[in-house]
């Protein structure tokens, strides 16, 4: 539980920047090529019902590419009957259903899955049976958590982003009260016998805290490090954030 966390990298924002364009550059497939070969466990793309950023093409593309390398693609998608079908299509071996409304810049809160237990498991049941290995995004809420554990799904993904926009913000306590909740929320997961990731907003300052919560088993990351990327190469972004994440670990393990 407390081993190598593995690095997933979410390349929607390279297609964002392509799409600003109407373009077939840059390519996300160069980028999740590239993020492999310095180090990524996996690539994280997120096919949105807008298609603001990737499309169905690149995700036709990815599979096959991360298949041939034997890495694995995790698609993120809303719990709709569209998404449904084409992950059947592709059968990814992972899908993070994440809550999804047209109007919001990102993907801003936890999906409920108290609220909607009555139709996200039989969902959860269909991309199993798909050979997909599911998790649930959702917020650092113990109700949430027991729900995600009744649903039949493996993994759940907790939202980071509140953590790492009140660290940016120089809000200490309020970060260190999310961080404790993240931390539980981690326990409780596991000891429900859910695989527990985190993501959303994670950059190199926030990285080290969520990669040091012990039951913490993949991290997936993509705006920070697509930015980061137009002043460093992507390559040397990924392998930094990399270094973060197992200097965290290894620090955690020693204790203080
Ligand atoms: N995990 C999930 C479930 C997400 O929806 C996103 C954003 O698409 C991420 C991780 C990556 O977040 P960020 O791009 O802020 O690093």
């Amino acid at each position: 539980m407390s081993g190598r966390v593995r690095l997933g990298v979410n390349i929607d924002h390279v297609a964002t920047i392509r799409n600003a364009r109407g373009v077939s550059y840059p390519d996300p497939m160069r980028a999740a090529i590239v993020a492999l070969d310095a180090g990524a466990d996996g690539i994280t793309a997120h096919l949105r019902e807008d298609r603001r950023h990737i499309s169905d093409a690149d995700i036709a593309r990815l599979s096959v590419m991360l298949r041939e390398r034997g890495k694995p693609l995790n698609l993120e998608m809303a719990v709709t009957s569209e998404m449904l079908e084409i992950a059947l299509k592709h059968r990814p071996p992972a899908v993070c259903l994440v809550p999804e409304r047209r109007e919001e810049r990102t993907t801003e809160g936890g999906l409920d899955v108290a609220g909607g237990h009555n139709w996200i498991a039989p969902f959860v049941q269909k991309l199993r049976d798909g050979g997909s290995r599911v998790s649930l995004f959702i917020g650092a809420d113990p109700q949430q958590i027991e729900a995600a554990s009744r649903t039949g799904a493996e993994v759940i993904e907790l939202h980071t982003g509140a953590y790492c926009d009140a660290a940016r913000d120089g809000e200490a306590e309020k970060a260190a009260e999310i961080l404790e909740a993240l931390k539980a929320a981690a326990r409780q997961a596991a000891a429900l016998g859910l695989e527990v990731h985190a993501g959303h907003g994670i950059d190199y300052e926030t990285v080290a805290p969520i990669a040091a919560i012990p039951q913490v088993a993949e991290l997936n990351i993509g705006h920070f490090l697509i930015g980061e990327a137009i002043f460093t190469g992507l390559a040397s972004a990924v392998t930094e954030m990399r270094r973060r994440i197992d200097a965290a670990r290894a620090d955690a393990r020693q204790g203080p």
